[in-house]
């Protein structure tokens, strides 16, 4: 039986401030639950805060990317070791914020991932179609291009070890969540696709759905068969919601 989990993708917000109020919120409402149930993925500059508020407690915490690379000359890039350092225990890899505003192809994405695997970080790896995509009726092409580029590098085994995360871009910060209905499908095909490679591993996959997730619509959304729970944008912000959201998949 797979466990359920909620990642908070922070994107580029917060402040010493203001993460101090809403890891404290957390931390009193869900600090006794199983650290694998609640992630907190903050921007780097506050992981050693993440790191000093959750540590010891039932929450865990991650990254939002980190470079291809182990080290060496990346002006600006952070590495898998630099977020072991912090703590991490799982890093997103592949957002469509990534693909669509940095340049992130399908490989670049599939050497994080395998860059991720190595150092011993569980990557969140997130696929997903634009609206024209789904429109043109090539939301299983897409996927399934992506999942293979990462399947190429990193093989069944590899996917064992980690999460996938499917958040169609057009329902990611626009309040247009997918219908419980269409993301069921689509996690579905995630998972028949891995289990012609190897039945245990997908069975054992856990996928989260990611798009406009909020308190209001997450019970129903992680009820469906073969959604696992959540990586959760702008709702990850506010405590209230988040902690509701996290409630949802326990
Ligand atoms: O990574 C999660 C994010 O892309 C979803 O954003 O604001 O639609 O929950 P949001």
């Amino acid at each position: 039986m797979r466990k359920k989990l909620v990642a908070g993708n922070w994107k580029m917000h917060g402040s010493v401030v203001e993460n101090k109020a809403l890891l404290d919120a957390l931390v009193a409402a869900l600090g006794q639950a199983d650290a694998a149930a609640c992630i907190v993925c903050a921007p780097f500059p506050y992981l050693a805060q993440v790191q000093s508020v959750l540590s010891g407690t039932g929450l865990a915490w991650g990254a939002q990317n980190m470079s291809q690379y182990a080290k060496g000359a990346y002006t600006g890039e952070v590495s898998a070791p630099m977020l072991l350092d912090f703590g991490c225990s799982h890093v997103i890899v592949g957002h469509s914020e990534r693909r669509a505003l940095y340049g992130e192809d399908d490989a670049a994405v599939a050497a994080k991932f395998a860059a991720a695997l190595a150092a011993g970080l569980t990557p969140i790896l997130c696929v997903g179609e634009t609206l024209d995509e789904r429109q043109a009726g090539v939301t299983e092409t897409v996927i399934g291009r992506q999942l293979d580029a990462v399947l190429a590098v990193s093989g069944i085994g590899g996917m064992g070890r980690a999460v996938v995360a499917y958040e169609p871009v057009w329902a990611i910060g626009t309040g247009k969540t997918a219908s419980p209905e269409q993301a069921q499908a689509v996690h579905a095909f995630i998972r028949d696709r891995l289990a012609v490679l190897d039945k245990a591993v997908a069975a054992a996959l856990v996928i989260q759905y990611g798009g406009s997730v909020k308190a209001a619509n997450a019970a129903e959304l992680f009820s469906q068969p073969d959604i696992d729970g959540g990586l959760i944008g702008g709702a990850s912000l506010v405590a209230d919601e988040f902690i509701a959201i996290c409630r949802a998949a326990q």
